[in-house]
């Protein structure tokens, strides 16, 4: 089969297009013909060796999270899935590939009402949208939830689960357009963070008192602020810093204790025991509510580098698709 793979760390060098063997499903896998594939920021950053998790990798190997496609092949000890189901999830071994493994624990049927490139940005994106706010935030109805980049991956999915949370939802995007994003996906109110001070406007849109909950994808840059807009007894979400650089952050700490502020941080690979569970929840929501996957654009496989451009660059919203 194709497969993009990277050779070098270094966004100087250029990932390749690859004849490779086939992959086969391993014990408790399913073999997924990819019909689109989710290209997400962090792969560009680990490609670059910039983010901890590049230690995880040796090159050449596949990039990618995240794809959907049919199944052509059920591993050993797999259940619950039958062959040619439309199917969607996290990968083993990389997505950017014909032919992909995904762990039957990671992988969700695809309802019929979702095309593939919608498929390739629901499971990271919702699954840690549900560890933000179920799970660390335990964010409740009535609640004031803020989203910073509620335009992005992750983002899009926060607002929409946060709605049907019944939480009243503030989002910040980077420009008109991705605030008008936000406000289609459900946001009751956006804020443009390159216009507007967040935690002010925040302030003022809860009446000074702040707001409950925070999901942070760019702790480096907000955390200062956000223990402004945060009311008392409030609960930050770190997701992550805003190029995924082990990036410093700092914060007013006498003000945040004053404050009884919760700050939480969440990393994906912790939730790997609590996933059959989780997938199992999270697939009802899916099929009753058909989110919203806004696409921002869909690239050829062989277009990979240019696709890590664009994400590199900021330049997008949503999901980025890449087409085997
Ligand atoms: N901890 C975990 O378990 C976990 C899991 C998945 C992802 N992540 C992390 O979550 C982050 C987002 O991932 P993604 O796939 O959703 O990437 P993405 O689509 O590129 O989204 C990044 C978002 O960050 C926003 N942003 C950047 N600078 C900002 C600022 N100063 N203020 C407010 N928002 C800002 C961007 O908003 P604009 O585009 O509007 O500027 C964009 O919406 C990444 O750091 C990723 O590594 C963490």
């Amino acid at each position: 089969m194709k497969a993009i793979r990277v050779h070098k760390f270094g966004l100087e060098h250029p990932m390749r297009l690859d004849e490779v063997e086939d992959p086969q499903p391993q014990e408790g896998e399913i073999l997924v013909r990819s019909h689109a594939i989710g290209a997400h920021p962090v792969d560009v950053v680990i490609r670059a060796a910039l983010h901890p998790f590049h230690k995880n990798f040796t090159p050449p190997y596949i990039p990618g999270p995240e794809a959907a496609g049919e199944v052509i092949a059920i591993g050993p000890g797999a259940s619950g899935f039958r062959m040619g189901q439309r199917v969607c999830g996290r990968c083993v071994g990389g997505s950017y590939a014909e032919k992909v493994r995904m762990s039957t624990s990671w992988a969700m049927g695809l309802p019929d009402s979702y095309t593939y490139a919608e498929g390739a940005g629901i499971v990271v994106q919702f699954i840690t949208a549900w560890n933000a706010l179920v799970i660390q935030a335990e964010a409740g109805p009535g609640e004031t939830v803020l989203v910073h980049g509620g335009a992005g991956g992750v983002g899009m999915a926060t607002v929409q689960l946060a709605k049907i949370m019944g939480c009243r939802v503030l989002a910040t995007a980077g420009s008109k357009d991705k605030c008008a994003l936000c406000q289609r996906l459900g946001a009751d109110q956006a804020i443009n963070y390159r216009e507007e001070d967040f935690a002010e406007r925040s302030l003022e849109l809860t009446g000074g008192r702040g707001v409950d909950v925070i999901v942070d994808p760019a702790a480096d840059v907000n955390l200062a602020k956000d223990v402004d807009a945060i009311r008392t007894g409030g609960r930050i979400v770190v997701l992550g810093t805003a190029k995924a650089l082990d990036e410093k952050a700092s914060f007013a700490v006498q003000r945040t204790l004053l404050k009884d502020a919760r700050i939480l941080c969440m990393s994906m690979p912790n939730l790997i025991p609590r996933l059959p569970d989780l997938m199992r929840r999270l697939y009802p929501l899916v099929a009753k509510n058909h989110f919203q996957v806004p696409i921002c654009r869909e690239m050829a496989l062989a277009e990979a580098n240019a696709a890590h451009e664009l994400l590199w660059s900021g330049g997008h919203h949503g999901k980025l698709i890449l087409k085997p």
